[in-house]
């Protein structure tokens, strides 16, 4: 009977063209962007998180190699049995003194760091209510979510409707606005400034996840509230490692009182295994090598626009008009865009992840690419070119 309920709604899934498919690869150091598919073969990865390849960079790997050989493997246990190493401390030092707080704290993951502290800065301020943008990450809403407090959703980056919605509450009531300085699914950017105002004339609390642009934006690659000169001015800073620090690992950064409230109770932080010493390691050597990407930076935004302009000229249509490395190609059908993700692999071996439901609303299905710096320009042309072709093929008008 078990087994059965799980079969239906197995089924159900692929029915409805929501089944996630795992494709097994393997990343040898030196082939970046290529990857190695085991079904099919050698392709090009146009969606992989690892923006500036620092998994690969060789000062990061000597560093986990050292941090291995030095002091194991594993951290030996929770942050408070005996897990609190020295590896881990470092990089909450690195990590608050890179984006100008006072404090901060790591997380086994960017998932782990939204929902613990959200629950946490919830729980702790009482009859408080939250403001999250609509399209928020699954991990800020899971915080919201686990903290039991109210909740009202603003239109997506919509300055006028959150701003109606601040207006509704007592200006003494504990509001916290929860959004992404780059949204992960279509690379629009929020207004940081805007917001940051409001905060301040409505008595809120700030709470921004900069996971997807630490790294790649503001001086020496410290994010979007950076470049805008806004990071004293929100309150938290929440990012993580596995994009473009190319490690694992989530963190927020913010004052002493905020990251010790949290410390003390958000359990994901404190049930856990503490990240392991190869990790903080390498994710140390990292943060140092980042800030002087400079160069990389610049290429990766030529390559953007590069690719942004082509699909553009050839009739694709890009979500946001925005100049983020997050490139979203609409396609509108679940059936259809895992079908034209599959032909890219299967014929031209490029690897264009499909972005369905509920990760984005329903027949607002896409592509996701983000090139790299690593990309060349005639990996572009032939990416477009080839899906051309594979939108044709599945009779896609292009415009
Ligand atoms: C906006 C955003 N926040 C948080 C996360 C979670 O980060 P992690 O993969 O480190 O758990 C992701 C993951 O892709 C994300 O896109």
């Amino acid at each position: 009977m078990y087994r059965k309920v799980l079969r239906d709604n197995i089924n159900i899934k692929k029915n409805k063209g929501l089944y996630r498919y795992y494709f097994e690869n393997s990343r040898p150091v030196g082939c970046f962007p290529k990857a190695s598919y085991d079904t099919y073969g050698e392709a090009i990865v146009w969606c992989s998180n690892d923006y500036l390849n620092m998994s690969h960079n060789n000062k990061v790997i000597d560093a986990s190699i050292n941090g291995c050989k030095k002091y194991g493997v594993g951290s030996g246990g929770t942050r408070n049995i005996s897990g609190n190493t020295s590896s881990v401390m470092n990089v909450e030092r690195a990590i608050s003194k890179f984006h100008g707080k006072s404090d901060a704290l790591i997380f086994n993951s960017g998932y782990s760091a939204n929902s613990g502290s959200l629950c946490s800065l919830g729980k702790a301020f009482n009859d408080s209510i939250f403001f999250s943008d609509k399209d928020n990450h699954a991990s800020l809403i899971d915080g919201i979510r686990r903290s039991g407090r109210e909740k009202k959703i603003f239109n997506h980056n919509d300055i006028c409707h959150l701003e109606s919605l601040l207006k509704e509450q007592p200006l003494e009531r504990k509001k916290i606005i929860v959004f992404e300085s780059i949204y992960s699914m279509d690379g629009s950017t929020a207004p940081i400034p805007r917001i940051v105002d409001l905060a301040k004339r409505y008595n809120a609390f700030t709470y921004v996840d900069e996971i997807h642009a630490v790294g790649l934006y503001g001086k020496g690659g410290r994010g979007l509230c950076n470049m805008y000169n806004c990071e004293k001015d929100v309150d938290v800073i929440q990012a993580g490692f596995g994009k473009a620090f190319g490690t694992s690992g989530g963190y927020i950064a913010s004052d002493k009182e905020v990251i010790d409230s949290i410390r003390l109770c958000a359990e994901p932080f404190i049930f856990t295994t503490s990240t392991s010493p190869v990790i903080a390691e390498a994710t140390l050597e990292s943060i140092k090598q980042i800030e002087s990407f400079d160069e990389q930076r610049r290429k990766m935004k030529f390559n953007v626009r590069y690719m942004k302009s082509a699909l553009i000229k050839n009739g694709f249509t890009v979500m946001n008009d925005e100049e983020t490395h997050i490139i979203p190609v609409f396609v509108g059908d679940p059936f259809l865009c895992r079908q034209i993700s599959n032909d890219l692999l299967n014929n031209f071996k490029h690897y264009v992840q499909p972005i369905n439901f509920p990760t984005v609303p329903k027949w607002s299905e896409r592509l996701r690419i983000t090139p790299t710096y690593k990309h060349s320009r005639s990996m572009i042309d032939k990416l477009v070119l080839e899906m051309i072709q594979v939108f044709k093929n599945n009779n896609v008008k292009l415009n």
